[in-house]
Formats: C-alpha cells, sequence, structure tokens
C-alpha cells in the first residue's frame, strides 16, 4: 500500500487566492491511475484551506479561533476536496471521500478507523483526506496539517512508501545551486542542512518525513508538475527526487 500527500503547492496556484491547478490535478490523477497497488490520497489546502486560514489568523495550535474562520476555513477545503474527487471520477480513480473527522477524535487519532482506511484501498477504492480544521474540545479549535495527516496514517498503516508530492524537485542542499539531495538519513544531518535554506513550509515537511521514515516506512519527495515521477517512484525506476530512508 502506497501513502501520497498531493502538496497544496501542486494541487493549487497559491499565488491566487481559491485558484484550483486543475490540469496538475488531472495530470496526476491519470499517472495514478497506472499504479497497481493500494493507494491513500491526502491533500494540502494551498490557496484555499491555507488562504482562510492566514486571513482568520488559524494555527495548529489549539485556540479559541474565530467561529466564522473555522467555518470558512472547513468550507473552502470541502470545495477543494470535491475538485479532486470530481477529477479522480472522471479519471476512474473510484475515490472514496474521507474528511479528517472520520478517524480523528479531538487531536488523536482512532486507530480501528484508521486501519478501517486501508481495508477501502484494498477493496478497490481510493481513500482521499485532507489538512483541516478541527475541534478540539474546550471551546478550541486547530488545524490539521495533511502533513501531519501523513504522519498520523503511516504511523498505524506501516505502508509500503509515503510520497510527499511537492512542486520542487525534492531537498536542495541550498537554493542558490539548487542542488537536489537525492537522500536524506537520520534526523540531525536533514534539520540542519535545512534549517536556513528552504522555507517553514519544507521544513515542517522534512520533520514529518524524518519522523516516518524513523518508523521504518521509505518517505519520496517528488515533483508533482512531472507526476510521471510518482509512478516511477513507486515502480523502483530511476527517477529525480528525494529519498528518506527508514
Ligand atoms: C492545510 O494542510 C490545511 C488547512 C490549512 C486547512 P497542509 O498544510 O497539508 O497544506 P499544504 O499542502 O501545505 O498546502
Amino acid at each position: 500500500m502506497i501513502l501520497i500527500k498531493l502538496g497544496g503547492s501542486v494541487i493549487t496556484n497559491k499565488q491566487k487566492p481559491l485558484t484550483p491547478n486543475i490540469s496538475a490535478i488531472n495530470k496526476i490523477a491519470i499517472q495514478l491511475k497506472k499504479v497497481r497497488e493500494p493507494i491513500i490520497i491526502v491533500h494540502g489546502g494551498g490557496s484555499f484551506g491555507h488562504y482562510w486560514s492566514v486571513r482568520y489568523d488559524m494555527h495548529t495550535k489549539p485556540a479559541k479561533y474565530s467561529k466564522k474562520g473555522v467555518a470558512v476555513v472547513k468550507n473552502s477545503m470541502i470545495e477543494l476536496n470535491k475538485i479532486i474527487l470530481d477529477s479522480f471520477l472522471k479519471n476512474k480513480l473510484n475515490p472514496y471521500c474521507l474528511p479528517p473527522t472520520d478517524f480523528m477524535f479531538g487531536d488523536k487519532a482512532i486507530t480501528k478507523k484508521v486501519k478501517e482506511i486501508s481495508r477501502i484501498a484494498k477493496d478497490g477504492l481510493v481513500p482521499v483526506s485532507y489538512g483541516d480544521v478541527l475541534w478540539h474540545g474546550q471551546n478550541k479549535f486547530y488545524i490539521l496539517s495533511g502533513d501531519r495527516i501523513m504522519g498520523i496514517l503511516a504511523k498505524v498503516l506501516k505502508p509500503r512508501l509515503a510520497i510527499f508530492v511537492l512542486n520542487v524537485d525534492g531537498v536542495y542542499s541550498d537554493m542558490k545551486t539548487k542542488k537536489l539531495l537525492h537522500e536524506i538519513k537520520g534526523q540531525k544531518t536533514a534539520i540542519s542542512k535545512v534549517g536556513m535554506d528552504v522555507t517553514g513550509g519544507m521544513a515542517r515537511k522534512i520533520k514529518e518525513a524524518t519522523m516516518i521514515s524513523k518508523g521504518g516506512v521509505k518517505v519520496f519527495l517528488v515533483n508533482g508538475n512531472k507526476p510521471e515521477r510518482i509512478v516511477n517512484a513507486i515502480k523502483g525506476k530511476k527517477f529525480e527526487g528525494t529519498v528518506f530512508r527508514g
């Protein structure tokens, strides 16, 4: 089984609020159709959920955020999720919509429900979850990122591979030369190399990828604008990207 996160920067135009990148979504769906293994998809918020969570000053830390903000962020993620589901359906991927409230209780994963997800995938549907804003209890809410969902699912399901689909080729050793790091081993290397060279978003991804790989799952970071690389990574062919070994 393969766990795949579609980054918001690939499936939306991050420069323009509420703009999906339909062509990128369709191209990814066409490639995913070639995969002969059960897959589980998680997608990010990009110019939908991220845009509104910035506007309403909402974060991953549980707090008493604007109620209107909670409603608007949730709504925008449903909208983006629907666009992905429509593309998958059109490309014969048989998506199974899975809001994170389906397997989360406050900020804890419901193991039984998480295990159900892999059974749905093995039965031939493609579960599609996404980063969202969730109720935390005591009048507090928090943003659960798609990256965090990847960590949660990987821990319980132990997929053969976890793939983060980005709008860059992988992790660069530095942003000037854009020299790609083909392999990252161990947390220390990853964090120190990344510290000042990449954006906060990338640092967060690397943290999650490192954690997943430490749990014994191989993690790939690949460029979603070259979606054939996703399939090459899955099929064990040579591809451009960064691997985190368990
Ligand atoms: C964001 O999920 C979810 C919301 C802001 C509601 P991610 O943090 O995984 O999204 P991207 O991939 O970075 O856009």
